[in-house]
């Protein structure tokens, strides 16, 4: 069965997902089209009814829709209620569903393509945003010994924290440079990398084993990355992430999982 499905977002313009998703496409045989949607910053939720009342099966929510995106649903997957955003809709069957699929790509990029499983480790979440809430419950659920999570504004850290009471025992908050010894996993939630900023954590939070993930990227590794590098950590940006994120979304639309090994690559060697 064909479908027509987007990306919403404003911009859109640099948005490398409809290369992702053809090349899914073209890899499993489904027959979809997929393209950029620049949606009116005051107007989500038309652009939204506009493609499905053009017979749209789905779409992907980008910056700055996500919660738009989570309000306009008539249903919300668990994992987008507990991050609060959705960045994939589902239209069906009169329905608007909205699903988070942003930490399973992160846990996926980590746990498969870097190959550091998180169970029992301690992991260090920088960020209380959107992009650190959406990764929270992916994270927990893969069963680390502690995430500690920092923020310039230490009352959001907080109160993230208090809507995941049930996993409390597990959660910690600090300032940046509060944050007490070294961790086997550094992601960077905040987007202080968009203006080359680098969160003041200590660099003793890197060790040698220490994977330190930024969750944007660009050509040029980020500061956070040059940064965790330069004191021995190992380092990933957030073209993984983007790419299981939309593996995840496709999966969701079509019921096939698509393989992201090699889509992966050829995105890593267009961006050189
Ligand atoms: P997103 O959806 O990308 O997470 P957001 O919800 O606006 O966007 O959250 C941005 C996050 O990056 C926040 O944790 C923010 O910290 P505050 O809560 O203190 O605002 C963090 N952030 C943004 N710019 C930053 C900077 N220059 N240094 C450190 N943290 C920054």
């Amino acid at each position: 069965m064909s479908g027509r499905y987007c990306v919403i977002g404003n911009p859109i313009a640099h948005s490398k997902s409809p290369q992702i998703h053809a090349s899914y496409a073209a890899q499993t045989g489904q027959d979809i089209d997929y393209e950029r949607c620049l949606a009116p910053l005051d107007g989500f939720e038309a652009t939204v009814r506009g493609l499905i009342a053009q017979g749209y099966r789905g779409a992907n929510v980008t910056v700055p829709f996500k919660l738009d995106a989570a309000r306009l649903a008539t249903r919300l997957a668990p994992r987008a209620q507990a991050a609060g955003a959705v960045n994939t809709l589902i239209f069906a069957d009169g329905e608007i569903v909205g699903d988070n699929t942003d930490g399973p790509g992160l846990v996926a990029d980590i746990v498969r393509n870097a190959g550091v499983p998180l169970v029992d480790k301690r992991i260090l979440l920088l960020g209380a945003g959107g992009a650190a809430r959406g990764a929270l419950l992916p994270l927990l659920e893969q069963g680390p010994r502690e995430i500690v999570i920092a923020n310039r504004t230490l009352a959001t850290a907080e109160r993230l924290v208090a809507d995941f009471a049930a996993h409390a025992g597990r959660l910690a908050v600090s300032s940046f440079d509060g944050v007490q010894g070294s961790f086997d996993v550094v992601i960077n939630a905040t987007s202080a990398s968009l203006g080359a900023d680098l969160p003041p954590v200590p660099a003793s939070v890197f060790g040698p084993g220490t994977l330190a993930l930024d969750m944007m990227y660009a050509s040029e590794p980020t500061v956070f990355m040059a940064f965790a590098s330069r004191h021995g950590a190992a380092v990933r940006d957030g073209l993984g992430m983007l790419v299981e994120q939309a593996a995840e979304a496709f999966f969701l639309w079509r019921g096939v999982r698509p393989a992201t090994a090699g889509v992966l690559v050829a995105m890593r060697q267009a961006q050189a």
